[in-house]
């Protein structure tokens, strides 16, 4: 990871550890740190930060809401993993949360890291209320029945499939590509009217790195090094999941992650602040190996 990601990477990390360990230790507790702290890129978060500094919002505006996406991201991939869902056993180089505590634990733990994310955004203390509630509305609908949740169930619905290239970017849209358009969005909100004229443009970029994501992660699911991905090569696979790669091609999921970062590019060209920032990740999202 470049750099300047890397300095946004520790500070989450150093925000989530302080966070998590104010609560007594319980397994439950332990479960919920275990997989929060287990590592992750913080893409999230990073996005969050990336933009409101885009407005020149400071960094400490904007903790809070990145703490909030990554603990409803760290929830999503620990209810992912279990038997019911995809059944994999590593998850950022580590057994995942339900081989380790068992899948009654894990559940609740992911259950818990849910609503600690509306409990770290409803109390923050460097948010005004309306801003508050604005995040709030738009963490929860990118979470559920309109965004993560929908997405994971029609993905466990098209296994063993073949669905149309139409059906499966929805399905990647709201299961990857909602909370993805979440981090920006909470990143602009937090800025307050300065970013407000740019909301459109910034929802195209996302929509487009969102996408791009999943597609990634199918890709790498295929081609990628499970000792540097620290999950399981050749899930999708094993589970006969309808991936981009599986319905297209490799070559053409390969080609259609770059179309879809020119789009990214794009967008951001017709936004009049310093957008860099901002084009190296998505850089880093077509180009990544983990
Ligand atoms: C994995 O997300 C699940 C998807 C939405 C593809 P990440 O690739 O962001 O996982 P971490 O957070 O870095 O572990
Ligand atoms: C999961 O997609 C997306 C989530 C909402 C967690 P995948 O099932 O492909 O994610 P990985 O490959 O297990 O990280
Ligand atoms: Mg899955
Ligand atoms: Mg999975
Ligand atoms: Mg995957």
């Amino acid at each position: 990871m470049m750099n300047s990601l890397n300095v946004l990477q520790e500070r989450i990390n150093s925000f989530l550890a302080t966070y998590i360990s104010q609560f007594t230790c319980s397994e439950l507790q332990q479960a919920m740190r275990y997989s929060l702290l287990a590592g992750g890129k913080r893409i999230r978060p990073i996005l969050v930060y990336l933009t409101g500094q885009m407005f020149n919002c400071s960094l400490s505006k904007l903790d809070d809401a990145a703490a909030a996406i990554e603990a409803i991201h760290t929830y999503s991939l620990i209810h992912d993993d279990l038997p019911a869902m995809d059944n994999d056993d590593l998850r950022r180089g580590k057994p995942t949360c339900h081989i380790k505590f068992g899948q009654a634990q894990a559940i609740l733990a992911g259950d818990a890291l849910q609503t600690l994310a509306f409990t770290i955004l409803s109390e923050s203390q460097h948010i005004n209320d309306q801003t508050k509630i604005s995040m709030i509305a738009e963490l929860a609908k990118a979470s559920g029945l309109n965004g993560m949740c929908i997405g994971q169930s029609l993905d466990l619905q098209a296994e063993h499939q073949t669905v149309t290239l139409e059906h499966l970017q929805q399905i990647h849209n709201y299961k990857t590509g909602a909370l993805i358009k979440a981090a920006v969005r909470l990143g602009a909100l937090a800025c307050g009217e300065e970013s407000k004229p740019y909301y459109a443009m910034l929802d195209s970029y996302a929509q487009a790195i969102g996408l791009a994501f999943q597609i990634q992660d199918d890709i790498l699911d295929i081609i990628g090094d499970q000792a540097i991905m620290g999950k399981p090569q050749g899930s999708d696979i094993a589970q006969e999941k309808s991936t981009y790669p599986a319905l297209i091609g490799l070559q053409s999921a390969i080609k259609m992650t770059q179309t879809l970062y020119d789009q990214a590019i794009d967008s951001l060209r017709q936004i009049p602040y310093d957008s860099q920032p901002l084009q190296n990740l998505a850089d880093f999202i077509i180009n990544r190996k983990s």
